[in-house]
């Protein structure tokens, strides 16, 4: 059960006030993904710079309720989470209906599950309220494998008792996480797998890296074009630890924060390449960024600046290396700050905008034109509302935006399902404290 928790903000009144340095913690999205792929190894692996977040702590308890030994520890000499996982003692393959329908990322362990034990059962996986979010691609991906598949009572069960088999597969629509999955159940197959119009997130990239570096063939990693030579059932070897590259999309997040809250604040421990689609816009629209040598981006005396004197912009959210759809409600909330119209068109998800009514009900100009576009007339004041009335975090991003608002607006607001943006953010009240906003969690 989820502590019911809100946070509540003093707005800053549309001043520039936030100043300081915000370190970018590992990604959520690689890390989830390299906790699955431990499933692909013999013995113990080492995963470090891992983020300690709610879907990270999920990913743990669905993975011990298999039966894997895991141990999770503070970094001593740096940041972020260290994990040590060994899955030899897995003993069964039925994973939680419970865990796994709080988070989609559940579902990435159906691969090396099937592929190293020759099955796997599972729900129908939960997560993020964004839209429909089929599977039809993963399923498919197994049958073409050549496993058998049977849905009992909303449960899906594979098996391959002869492990899988590799084969061509195309993906209809480009997935991270159909990607990530058939490539891990492509590495231990019979034979060569060949996944087409694959995602190429920097996420992926990373894991498919550690992957080779461990034993695995993958080639055409980072292309649309993977191909994946198995190893027909041999397991790989936790040569190297698993190294959990830094969230851009963390990153991305207090960059526009920090577009319309903040004089001086930098974002260190970022990959600035894997930011373009974010930093290119802000600078075209007028604010003062600059990538300072590897790692860091920062924004300099922006009080400077007035938000009304950027520039809007329009956004079509698009697959890496496009614009995220991660960011769009965070970009939504910078929009309602500068001047003119913008259009977003969020063409991944169709159910993404339903924080928008939270930004009109604060004073935000925003038409709603359908379930995947919306038009913002910038700049609003954006201004609290009644006590008794409530903001909410309707996903971990949507959650993010809404902080946003609030800190843009005048008066006292508070968010609620505050455990939302926890499954992404870590400590975010206190992060943002240490830029110098007013931000406190209470329990509701
Ligand atoms: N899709 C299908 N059938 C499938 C799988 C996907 O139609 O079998 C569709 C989806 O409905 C969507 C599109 O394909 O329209 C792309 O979805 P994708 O599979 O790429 O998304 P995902 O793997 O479920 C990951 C991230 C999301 C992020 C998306 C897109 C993780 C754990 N989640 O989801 O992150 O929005 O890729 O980049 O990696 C978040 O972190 O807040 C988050 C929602």
């Amino acid at each position: 059960m989820n502590k019911k928790e809100s946070f509540v903000i003093q707005g800053l009144s549309g001043e520039k006030t936030l100043n300081g340095s915000v370190y970018i913690n590992g990604a959520k999205n690689a890390a989830l993904k390299a906790m699955a792929a431990s499933i692909l190894f013999e013995g113990k692996v080492i995963l470090e710079n891992m983020p300690d977040t709610n879907d990270v702590d999920t990913m743990a308890n669905i993975l011990s309720g298999l039966g894997a030994k895991i141990s999770k520890n503070t970094n001593p000499n740096g940041r972020g989470c260290i994990f040590e996982i060994n899955t030899d003692t897995i003993n069964s393959t039925d994973i939680d209906k419970i865990l796994a329908q709080g988070m989609r990322a559940s579902i990435v362990l159906t691969g090396p599950l099937l592929s190293r034990f020759g099955s796997v059962s599972f729900p129908s996986p939960g997560g993020c309220v964004i839209g429909n979010r089929p599977i039809d691609l993963f399923v498919n991906g197994y049958k073409k494998m050549g496993a058998k598949d049977i849905i009992d009572n909303d449960v899906y069960k594979f098996t391959a008792k002869n492990g899988l088999n590799g084969t061509n597969i195309f993906f209809n629509i480009q997935t991270v996480g159909g990607t990530e999955t058939l490539m891990m159940a492509g590495v231990l197959a019979h034979g060569t797998t060949i996944l087409k119009n694959c995602a190429m997130e920097p996420e992926i990239v990373s894991i498919a890296e550690w992957l080779n570096s461990c034993g695995a063939h993958i080639d055409g990693i980072g292309t649309t074009t993977m191909i994946i030579h198995g190893t027909s059932g041999k397991l790989l070897k936790p040569k190297n630890k698993y190294f959990t590259l830094p969230d851009r999309i963390e990153a991305g997040s207090y960059l526009l924060l920090g577009a319309i809250c903040a004089d001086n604040i930098e974002i260190k421990n970022c990959v600035p390449s894997h930011l373009e689609a974010v930093t290119n816009l802000l600078i075209e629209s007028g604010v003062p960024i600059n990538v300072i040598g590897e790692s860091t981006i920062k924004i300099s005396n922006n009080s400077k600046i007035k938000n009304s004197s950027l520039k809007s912009f329009n956004v079509r959210t698009h697959e890496y290396p496009g614009f995220p759809t991660d960011l769009q409600s965070q970009v939504v909330s910078f929009l309602t700050q500068v001047s003119g119209e913008s259009m977003i068109f969020e063409t991944i998800f169709e159910g993404r905008f339903k924080f928008a009514e939270d930004l009109i009900r604060l004073g935000a100009n925003i038409t709603i034109m359908n379930s995947r576009e919306i038009l913002i007339k910038g700049p609003s004041s954006l201004s609290a509302l009644p006590d008794d009335e409530l903001l909410f975090a309707h996903d971990i991003r949507a959650g993010f935006a809404i902080v946003m608002a609030a800190l843009i607006g005048k008066g006292q607001f508070k968010v609620s399902n505050v455990h939302l943006i926890d499954r992404g953010y870590e400590k975010l009240e206190q992060r943002l404290s240490s830029l110098g906003a007013n931000i406190v969690r209470i329990n509701d």
